[in-house]
């Protein structure tokens, strides 16, 4: 929906109009093409930063309009302070800034000289530039009938310059697949509910099979006779009917058990009958942001034909009080058999998820299972917007999804589970209750979905801080941020796909 700027690479060349980008080091340490810029323009470079006290910092820009001694119309230049500080996520981050640096106006070519001042970018760091470029120029304005002047902000094209141009666009081929497929997620948890209920949202999944994605959408009938009752028990208040898609990228050895990815796809949470207040609940429209991340990641992987057996399922329902809705008080039977005594109906994700994870680890026996949901206010108490809770009885699995969250900038921090906190579910009437009482929030929920994970290696993300409503930073300015998709894309690179990186990443960065 919301279009990228088109991005391609090429040797480094003066352009003949439109907007320079050159980078400069820690006191305006400049590289061998910035240089030849400042030559070029009697030292422009260098007499501007004196003058405006620019000395190269990490992230401060300079703009320097109709720069004499070259045809550009302006001239952005760009600071990367200590360039051993800079972090593999920092590329990203990096094209974000720039994107938002850029001049408004006719200016609306780009061209970025990639070099800091010891070397020009490597494929990876140029990629993951434009990268951050274009996650940086999406917008979601399709209801707006008048475009501001900030819609003609996002240039026409960017021109990634440097040596080996085709190294990087070989590169940014599998980095523009990771952008589709954050885009994907974002337009789906900005859409508004009343646009996207399950019917349509599982019709958005299907578009998948576009890109060979094998796609099956189960319609309640079929949800009945899986014996789904704590998935259905959540839809039975909505007029609208609740989906489950299930999404299949087959591309690994046929022998090699998938990774499987399980998301909380609830178009809106009203509560149920244990309704929620009205302030702020238009932003639970957004509580399907863990099943977009996993259409994201699956649109990513099989954009970029990852080379690994992926299974994406996702639970679609609409979470409403009506004369036909679930009560507290009820006792539901899930598809693992165990009871479960609803509390409160607003613990509405737990529920759809525990269903979802038996059937996945029944039907696929996934070498992991990670679900993704935004199941928690508590974990916005716990952890803010800048990690995501994670979850996990599996130390290693653990440990690589922390090094993806810091190689891409979605980041996780770790919680407990604990027998403590699993019998805070124990339930007098049934197996289990669907809450756990006013502390640990966060960790009860995950207590009561590792009661339905049974032997899988099995990881919970709660990423109701971080994949909705999180504030603006460098890469994402919408409601819906694609949360988990960047994350999950380099899990299954670094960790669950061999022969994967044609190009070499390089020293860490
Ligand atoms: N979808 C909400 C959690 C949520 C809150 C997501 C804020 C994003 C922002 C979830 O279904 C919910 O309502 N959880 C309750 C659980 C409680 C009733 C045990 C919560 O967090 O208050
Ligand atoms: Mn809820
Ligand atoms: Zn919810």
């Amino acid at each position: 929906m919301a279009k990228s700027p088109i991005i391609q690479f090429r040797p480094v060349e003066l352009p003949k109009s439109g907007t320079l980008v050159v980078f400069a080091g820690d006191n305006m340490a400049l590289g061998e093409a910035a240089r030849r810029v400042d030559g070029a323009t009697d030292g422009l470079i260098t007499s501007a930063a004196n003058s405006q006290g620019f000395k190269g910092k990490r992230s401060a820009t300079m703009l320097v309009p109709l720069p004499r001694g070259l045809d550009a119309n302006a001239l952005l230049v760009v600071g990367l302070g200590d360039l051993t500080k800079l972090k593999e996520a920092d590329w990203s981050k990096l094209g974000g800034t720039v994107m938002g640096a850029l001049p408004g106006g006719p200016q609306r070519d780009v061209t970025v000289f990639a070099e800091t001042p010891d070397a020009p970018f490597t494929a990876y760091q140029a990629a993951d530039f434009a990268l951050g470029m274009s996650l940086r120029a999406y917008t979601f304005d399709i209801y707006k009938s008048k475009k501001s002047d900030e819609d003609d902000a996002v240039p026409r094209t960017v021109t990634i310059a440097l040596a080996d141009a085709a190294a990087a666009e070989a590169r940014w081929t599998a980095a523009a697949a990771i952008g589709e497929g954050v885009y994907v997620a974002r337009d789906l948890t900005n859409e508004p509910p009343n646009i996207l209920g399950p019917v349509e949202f599982a019709e958005r999944a299907a578009q998948l099979r576009d890109l060979g994605v094998e796609v099956t959408i189960m319609e309640p009938d079929e949800l009945e006779r899986l014996e789904m009752r704590a998935l259905l028990g959540v839809a039975q208040g909505s007029s609208r009917p609740a989906r489950v898609a299930v999404m299949e990228w087959k591309n690994g050895p046929a022998e090699v058990k998938p990774v499987a990815f399980v998301g909380k796809g609830v178009v809106f949470d009203t509560g149920g009958i244990s309704i929620k207040p009205a302030a702020g609940m238009e932003d639970m429209k957004g509580d399907m942001a863990g099943a977009a991340a996993v259409v994201g990641t699956m649109h990513a992987l099989a954009a970029r034909k990852a080379k690994v057996n992926a299974i994406g399922v996702i639970g679609l329902v609409e979470n409403m009080p009506d004369g036909n809705a679930q009560r507290p008080g009820d006792i539901v039977k899930s598809k693992s058999g165990q009871t479960i005594e609803i509390i409160n109906t607003d613990a509405e994700g737990r529920l759809v998820l525990a269903d979802l994870l038996t059937y996945t680890i029944e039907r696929f026996s996934p070498s992991v299972v990670i679900d993704l949901a935004t199941l928690t206010g508590a974990i916005i108490v716990a952890l803010g917007n800048y990690h995501a809770g994670l979850y996990s009885d599996d130390d290693t699995v653990a440990a690589q999804l922390s090094d993806s969250g810091k190689a891409t900038g979605d980041l996780v921090w770790r919680m407990p589970l604990s027998k403590d906190y699993d019998q805070l579910i124990d339930s007098k009437v049934a197996d289990m209750k669907n809450t756990g009482g006013r502390w640990g929030g966060s960790i009860t929920a995950a207590q009561f979905l590792r009661r339905f994970a049974s032997d899988a290696t099995w990881v919970h993300l709660d990423v109701a801080g971080t994949a909705m409503g999180s504030p603006s930073n460098e890469t994402s300015r919408t409601f819906g941020s694609g949360f988990g998709v960047r994350l999950l894309e380099r899990f299954v690179a670094d960790f669950y796909e061999d022969g994967a990186d044609a190009i070499p990443r390089g020293p860490a960065a």
